[in-house]
């Protein structure tokens, strides 16, 4: 059965772009191991993951990334069983939103930072995030 986990957190230090990059790279090759997809958002020192796969595999990871000390204040926003993957052919999709052009439409969300209450107490927020990147990312 697959299963999504959604959670934000806020990084311990501000990440350079190689940092993030390695991070991102290394991530994607790992989940294509463990038949893990899903997408990475990073904004002002705080990250937003959707992590999709096999429930056992994407709990074992959220315990990695928990004990991860580039992060911190990690807060499960929604998990539950899914019929398909949103980001089926990325290992991890990575999107820095300090870097590029953002996609439209998520300026507004964004703006409370990710690892608010604002969007933490909605996961319809968070949720409707992944939806325009993953639209963007076609
Ligand atoms: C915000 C954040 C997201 C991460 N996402 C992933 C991921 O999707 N896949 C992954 O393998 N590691 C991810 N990591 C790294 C893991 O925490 C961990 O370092 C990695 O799985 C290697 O662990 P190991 O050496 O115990 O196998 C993430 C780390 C952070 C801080």
């Amino acid at each position: 059965m697959l299963h999504e986990i959604l959670y934000s957190s806020a990084a311990t230090s501000s990440m350079t772009s190689a940092q993030l990059s390695a991070l991102a790279i290394q991530s994607s090759e790992s989940n294509h191991e463990g038949g893990i997809s899903g997408c990475l958002v990073y904004h002002k020192r705080e990250f937003m993951q959707l992590l999709e796969g096999e429930q056992d595999e994407i709990e074992n990871l959220l315990a990695k990334i928990i004990k991860d000390s580039r992060n911190t204040n990690l807060k499960v926003i929604w998990q539950g069983p899914i019929e398909q993957r949103a980001f089926a052919s990325w290992g991890m999709a990575f999107v820095n939103l300090e870097e590029g052009t953002k996609p439209s439409g998520i300026q507004e969300m964004i703006e409370q930072g990710l690892n608010s209450a604002q969007i933490t107490g909605h996961h319809s927020t968070a949720r409707e995030l992944f939806e325009i990147i993953r639209k963007e990312m076609l």
